[in-house]
Formats: structure tokens, sequence, C-alpha cells
């Protein structure tokens, strides 16, 4: 999803913000993955992904900020400055993409925010249109699970749209068997 931050919300635009707080049903969305286990098994290897076209790449170098833009725009998200977008990615703590080998364009996304030692929350995991319903977003998901346990990162959350909690669940993340419920801030609900 595209997600904002509850401490983070500078990363991501005003418009950003109010999407997905007015998106937000009463119920927890948050779910999250506790694990120390940094051997996250993958679905498709590297290899696989190049032999159908795609190449996996990490970081953030390479990656044209206005195609990407594109692809956020293509599922609904809306178009963000892209010099915010650099800086939000400034400040990522991992970021994946396949490239489309053909066209050069990324075609799919996810990035995750966090402290590099204890906590990391997952945002806009994306898949161009396209390309859907071929094992893009689950491919970068696990690869970006897969980097931030071997960081050492085993508390992995995420906001997830209540039609999206299908394609997490199988990844390993869960509404919080605790009860704990995200909260976001709202300048609305904040009393004067
Ligand atoms: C959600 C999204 C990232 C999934 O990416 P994708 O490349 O289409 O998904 P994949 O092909 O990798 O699917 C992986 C698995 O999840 C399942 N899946 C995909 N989307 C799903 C959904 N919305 N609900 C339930 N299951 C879903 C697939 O059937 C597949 O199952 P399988 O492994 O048993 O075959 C993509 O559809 C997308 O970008 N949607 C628009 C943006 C969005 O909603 N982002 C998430 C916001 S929270």
């Amino acid at each position: 999803m595209l997600l904002r931050g509850m401490i983070s919300s500078s990363l991501a635009p005003p418009s950003l913000r109010l999407r997905v707080a007015t998106t937000l049903p009463p119920r927890n969305v948050t779910v999250s993955s506790s694990s120390s286990n940094s051997d996250y098994p993958l679905s498709i290897s590297d290899e696989a992904l190049e032999s159908r076209g795609f190449v996996l790449r990490r970081g953030a170098e390479g990656l044209n900020l206005d195609e990407l833009n594109g692809v956020f725009v293509a599922v609904g998200f809306p178009r963000r400055d892209t010099e915010k977008i650099r800086v939000a990615l400034e400040h990522t703590e991992a970021a994946l993409w396949v490239e489309h080998r053909k066209t050069r364009r990324p075609v799919a996304f996810a990035r995750a925010t966090g402290d590099g030692v204890f906590n990391a929350i997952i945002w806009d995991v994306v898949v161009d249109p396209s390309f859907q319903g071929i094992g893009l977003g689950k491919a970068v998901m696990e690869r970006l699970i897969q980097e931030l346990l071997r960081k050492g990162i085993s508390n992995i959350a995420l906001y997830s749209e209540p039609r999206v909690l299908g394609f997490y669940r199988p990844l390993g993340f869960v509404a919080d068997p605790d009860g704990i419920r995200g909260m976001v801030f709202s300048r609305k609900q904040k009393k004067k």
C-alpha cells in the first residue's frame, strides 16, 4: 500500500497522507511480521525473473523517478512531486524495483523506511497494471523482507488496504495477534 508513517509523515506528500487517512477503515489494518529468521525463502530466483525479461534492482540507483511516479499514478495513487520522492528515497532503509528489460522502465517497486536496527515499515508497494498478476509484487516483497531480516530488523509492519490483505498474508503478515492497532495522526481529531 501507499502508506504514511505515524512519525515519518513528512516523507509523504499531503495528498498522500489525506488519501490514506480517509481510506483507513475503523478496524485495524496494520499488519506486521515479527521474525528472527533471516532465511526468508524466495518463490522465484533473480535468474528466473531475468529469463522472463525482468531485472531485479536493489536500491534506487538508476531508477527514473518520473517513470516511477507514472506507475504510482497508473495504480491510482496521487501523482507526487518527483523531488519529494527523491528525498523520500534518500531516507529509505531499503528499496527494490523491477526493470522491464525491453523498455528499461520500472514495472514493480516497494520500499521500507526504518531505524536501521529494530523497526521497519513498508510503503509504496506497486506493480504496473500491465504487469500485475505474474508474480512481480511477490518478488519485490519477498526480497524487501529478506533484506530487512538480514539486517536484523525483525519488526516489520505495513498498512494494507482491505482488498490487498490477501496479497500480504501469504508473505507472513498478520493483524497484530495481541490486538495492537495502528493509529494515524489526524488533524481533525486533535483536540484544541
Ligand atoms: C497489490 C499488488 C502490489 C500485487 O502485485 P502483483 O504483482 O499483481 O501480485 P503477484 O502476481 O505477485 O501475486 C502474488 C500472489 O498474491 C495474490 N494476490 C495478488 N493480489 C492480490 C489481492 N489484491 N488480494 C489477494 N491476493 C492477491 C496472487 O494471486 C498471487 O497468489 P499466488 O502466489 O498464490 O499465485 C498489485 O496488484 C498492485 O500494485 N496493486 C495496486 C497498488 C496497490 O494496491 N498496492 C498495495 C497497496 S496496500
